[in-house]
């Protein structure tokens, strides 16, 4: 991968080991990943997995990163960069958010001001590599740091630019909270197989697989999602039959609506914080 100096993670917990994890799969050096995290207990265990720069320290943390990603939780956020302001405003690192919800002026204003900060937005899948982001950088932010972000989140999948901060809550309604749309599709599915006389444990993987095996052939053929459906669904089959109830439910509006309410939701949470 290119070079993209050293990257500190604020916070090493589930989604900052992902990134991390998907940095050293790539040939990022264990030298050059510095994580700050509370539990010494957990500084091990990170150090002997993955050859990283584990410690409770989030100053020395701060002095070795060229890109600083901030991985702690939401509401403990404020807190953690008041804590480290003087050393992040004198070591000034790229800041690169994961956090969810929180406003790339806010988060920036608690670091002290002026430095550099991308927003982002991934999905849990990255917790096994297949994730999906949404990057955000005001102008502040030049060509290189902007690379550097995206080489970093490309780690856990594929990354793509938002224009404007509002976009994120759009692609958080979509790919951030989309997981969850899927696992509901699939824990249904699997239940209407039990009502059919179908056993529990056969009916979940078999709802689970269809749904791996869906995603796989949509991602590998290249093909528009409606392509595929049409061509597994023949005039008076089965198929159709199934997706004549679909619609006569609405599913459609029920998609739309489910995703407008999400989209509404992120952006009162921006507004609060
Ligand atoms: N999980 C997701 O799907 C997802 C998706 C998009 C965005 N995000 C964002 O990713 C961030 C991390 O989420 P997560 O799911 O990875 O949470 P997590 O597993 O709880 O990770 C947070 C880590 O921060 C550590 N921490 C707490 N206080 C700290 C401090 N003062 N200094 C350094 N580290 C500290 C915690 O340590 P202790 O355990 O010892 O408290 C924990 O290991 C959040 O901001 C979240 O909004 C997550």
């Amino acid at each position: 991968m290119q070079d993209i100096g050293s990257v500190g993670f604020l916070g090493g917990g589930n989604m900052a080991e992902a990134i991390f994890a998907g940095l050293r799969a790539a040939g990022m050096p264990g030298e050059r990943i510095f994580v700050g995290e509370p539990r010494a207990e957990r500084c091990e265990e990170l150090r002997a997995r993955y050859g990283v720069q584990a410690a409770p320290d989030n100053a020395a943390l701060i002095a070795h990163s060229d890109t600083l990603l901030l991985a702690v939780k939401p509401q403990v956020m404020q807190a953690v960069l008041g804590e480290e302001s003087e050393a992040l405003q004198s070591r000034r690192p790229l800041l690169l958010s994961i956090a969810a919800g929180l406003p790339a002026a806010r988060l920036v204003e608690w670091a002290g001001g002026g430095l550099a900060l991308v927003r982002c937005m991934p999905n849990t899948p990255a917790l096994v590599g297949a994730g999906v982001s949404g990057l955000y950088a005001p102008d502040t932010v030049d060509a290189e740091q902007r690379a550097r972000s995206e080489a970093i989140m490309r780690a856990v999948g594929p990354a793509y630019w938002v224009d404007s901060e509002a976009q994120l809550d759009a692609l958080t309604a979509i790919s951030g909270s989309g997981p969850a749309y899927f696992f509901a599709m699939i824990e249904h599915l699997g239940r209407a197989g039990r009502e059919l006389g179908l056993d529990a444990e056969l009916a979940a993987a078999l709802a689970r697989e269809t749904a791996y095996g869906a995603a796989k052939l949509l991602r590998e053929s290249g093909e528009a999602p409606g392509t595929l459906r049409e061509r597994v669904t023949s005039p008076g089959g089965t198929t159709a039959e199934a997706l004549k109830a679909f619609q006569a439910g609405n599913f459609e509006g029920l998609v739309e609506n489910a995703v407008r309410a999400c989209a509404r939701r992120a952006a009162e949470l921006a507004a609060q914080a």
